[in-house]
């Protein structure tokens, strides 16, 4: 049976396009696959934070996925930190790993443009991320469109450990949804990002403030780049509208634009309706779980202490393999 492995950072409230691209995936993959979902504490440590704010975005993490609907009957729910084998496997593959392709990461470009220095974690982050998945021998990893490029050097390390060491690591593939790449709404060149102040629409936002985002979306900007192309506000919707909408209401507006008598006005007040049917259960169990933090401590206990007798397989099975065994 297939092992699906994913993770979030707790940087922040998680927003629509996590939600969109990744989390709607978990809870569809936990009906029919074994689950293991992390929130990576240890990777939000390579941006600047105040380590006093850290327990209450790792419990908000927690509480945004549980209410999102996974069921921790059914998955694993952990914080990476609680499982330290993460960092263990992270140090071995660092030495397998090519610094040529760890070169090449635009996420890495990107953040290090935005920050005075750069640390050696924020350019090690792809080699942690391998070591997350190829720790519990996962195959499946669902992520947006912006972790492609990590889980290509997921599978580059994994393949250079099994030809180095010998088979011991499946090459992990990436599952996306239909809107792996949601952009923020007004200014549909860039993605939804925590990290970009007001970008994003939060899963925790008021009614009212997920209405006025979305009336305000940028739609046209001038003609199409090439006629007949889709402008990306447009698109931005209809990705959003096909995670959000029964696919009636989706194809419904499809034709209209197909027919050129889409109203932007109509399908911005049908993606906000759809989004809050969507969101308000969430939002409502949120409040529920929220009062029993104790709770939800108890997940990710329960599941990290599972998961850390995995790790510990997988482990033993690395320094073997490594003859890191004397006097054993
Ligand atoms: P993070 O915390 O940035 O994002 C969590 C998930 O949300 C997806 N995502 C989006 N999808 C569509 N549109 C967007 N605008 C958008 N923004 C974010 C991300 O692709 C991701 O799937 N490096 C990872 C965390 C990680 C991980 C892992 C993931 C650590 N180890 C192992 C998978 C497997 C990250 O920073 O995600």
């Amino acid at each position: 049976m297939s092992l699906v492995f994913s993770g979030i950072q707790p940087t922040g409230a998680i927003h629509v396009g996590n939600y969109a691209g990744a989390i709607s995936n978990w809870v569809r993959l936990q009906q029919e696959m074994d689950c293991i979902f992390c929130i990576v504490d240890y990777h939000s440590l390579t941006v600047a934070y105040e380590a006093k704010e850290m327990p209450r975005r790792v419990m908000d993490a927690a509480l945004d996925i549980l209410a999102c609907g996974i069921d921790p009957e059914r998955s694993r729910l952990f914080v990476q930190s609680h499982v330290p084998e993460h960092t263990e496997l992270s140090w071995v593959l660092s030495c397998v790993a090519p610094m040529g392709e760890l070169n090449r990461m635009t996420q890495f470009k990107e953040k290090s443009e935005r920050v005075d220095w750069v640390n050696l974690g924020l350019y090690a982050y792809p080699v942690l991320q391998a070591a997350d998945i190829l720790l519990y021998k996962a195959d499946v990893v669902p992520v947006g469109e912006d972790q492609v490029q990590h889980l290509e050097v997921t599978r580059e390390i994994a393949r250079r450990f099994n030809h180095q060491f010998g088979d011991t690591f499946p090459e992990p593939k990436p599952r996306l949804t239909k809107a792996a790449r949601i952009m923020t709404l007004s200014d549909p060149s860039r993605k939804m990002s925590k990290s970009i102040e007001g970008s994003a629409i939060m899963l925790t936002d008021s009614e009212d403030a997920i209405r006025k985002q979305i009336k305000r979306a940028v739609t046209d900007v001038g003609p199409p780049a090439e006629p007949g192309t889709m402008s990306p506000g447009v698109a931005n919707l209809f990705s959003l509208l096909e995670v959000f909408a029964p696919i009636e209401v989706y194809a419904r507006f499809k034709g209209d634009y197909e027919r050129g008598e889409l109203r932007y006005k109509d399908i911005k007040e049908s993606l906000t309706e759809e989004m809050l049917r969507v969101l308000s259960p969430i939002r409502e169990r949120r409040r529920e779980l929220a009062a029993k933090p104790g709770e939800v401590c108890r997940i990710l206990k329960d599941s990290a202490a599972d998961l850390r007798s995995r790790a510990r397989v997988t482990m033993g099975e690395v320094r073997e393999k490594l003859g890191l065994t004397a006097c054993q």
